[in-house]
């Protein structure tokens, strides 16, 4: 095997290009027409800049630090770790960054990096100071992790070319680039990937006065007139996530069109709400069977495994989407041996503590 730098030859890794990677800023593609028109809308409410951000003031803080010392430096920031539940603005800061550094925003996912060249492909189309997103991020496979250990840290990547006799490796040298990497799985990062990243920044839940906000934002550029009663309902049962208020939001659009009153206000959020079958906890349909379901386990903890198998979620779904809003609103409980219900947990589904929800006299 001989080592050589060497300029990189696309013709010599005969690779048909990186799959996955878009630079349209939309993401990957989306499936039915009704879901692409609800991604529509999420795009069409991003924020674009760090001023139209709501919330989350400490990490905002510390990435306007970094691109500030960045500049100053001459040189592209650190590579950013963003972690945190769904819909909390991961994507959205991703896109930020690049505005704001005034730099390209490419973007894959985890699981399209399947080979080593697909994120080779990527690397080398990368410009001095270019963002490379990567979502999922806990979902690169281990053998394209390697890889992008030396593309980090070094700006480089060791490929091999040929097999057997003819085998060797080059040395392909990258611009300096900003990798941010997205992730609802931070436990799930190996420990050198993470050392790796210079920014970790964690979003945590929303506040329900920053969902007002985000709310409002929201309600102006669908063009609909929101008042500050209905945002509050709206807000407060939006489990501290802007992607949910959203939702919410724009069921509530609807409804106002079709009644022609044309404005949100609290009845109108009332009535949105009992049609989504969200109840005043914010819990929805999914929420409160886990719940029931840990009840008629009577008190005793119940494995992830059987949980799921038990509310026909997925585990990793019950894990990332709605565990954490049933953890945060103390609801559940997470124990060695499995999941309990607590007090309050029972209370939301108008049980007394031990009560099983089938149990007699609970309808009457
Ligand atoms: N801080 C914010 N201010 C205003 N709107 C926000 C904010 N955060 C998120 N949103 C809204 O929520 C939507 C979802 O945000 P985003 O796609 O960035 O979340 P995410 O963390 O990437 O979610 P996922 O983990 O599912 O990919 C955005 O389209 C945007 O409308
Ligand atoms: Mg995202």
């Amino acid at each position: 095997m001989s080592r050589s730098e060497s300029v990189f030859d696309p013709d010599a890794l005969d690779d048909p290009g990186p799959p996955g990677v878009d630079d349209d800023l939309d993401g990957p593609g989306s499936g039915g027409a009704a879901f692409a028109a609800e991604e529509d809308l999420e795009n069409e409410l991003r924020p674009r800049r760090f001023d139209e951000f709501v919330g989350q003031r400490r990490v905002l803080e510390n990435l306007r630090v970094a691109i500030k010392a960045a500049r100053a430096r001459g040189e592209p920031p650190d590579h950013v770790l963003l972690s945190g539940p769904p819909g909390l603005g991961k994507t959205s800061l991703s896109r930020i960054l690049a505005h704001e550094l005034g730099t390209k925003l490419h973007t894959t996912t985890g699981p399209a990096l399947e080979r080593a060249r697909d994120l080779v492909g990527i690397l080398t189309q990368l410009a001095r100071g270019d963002v490379l997103f990567i979502d999922e991020i806990h979902r690169v496979p281990p053998t394209v992790e390697e890889y992008l250990y030396s593309a980090m840290e070094d700006f480089r990547v060791d490929l091999t070319l040929d097999q057997g006799a003819h085998a060797r490796v080059v040395a392909l040298k990258l611009q300096r680039f900003t990798l941010v990497g997205a992730t609802t799985r931070e436990g799930l990062l190996s420990a050198p990937f993470r050392g790796r990243f210079g920014h970790f920044e964690r979003l945590t839940p929303y506040p329900t006065e920053d969902l007002v906000d985000v709310l409002a934002r929201s309600a102006r550029i669908v063009g609909v007139e929101l008042d500050p009663g209905g945002a509050r309902w709206l807000a407060a049962r939006s489990r501290g996530t802007p992607r949910i208020a959203n939702r919410f939001l724009r069921r509530a659009r609807d409804l106002a069109v079709v009644r022609g009153t044309g404005r949100i206000d609290e009845d109108l959020a009332v009535a949105t709400l009992e049609r989504l079958g969200v109840d005043e906890h914010g819990l929805e349909e999914m929420d409160r069977r886990i719940l029931a379901f840990l009840a008629r386990g009577g008190g005793d903890p119940v494995g992830l495994k059987t949980l799921a198998a038990g509310v026909g979620e997925a585990e990793d779904t019950i894990e990332e989407v709605f565990e954490p809003h049933l953890l945060r609103e103390g609801l559940l409980l997470r124990t060695a041996r499995g999941r309990v219900l607590t007090p309050e947990g029972y209370a939301a589904l108008d049980l007394e503590p031990g009560q099983a929800p089938d149990a007699p006299g609970l309808f009457d």
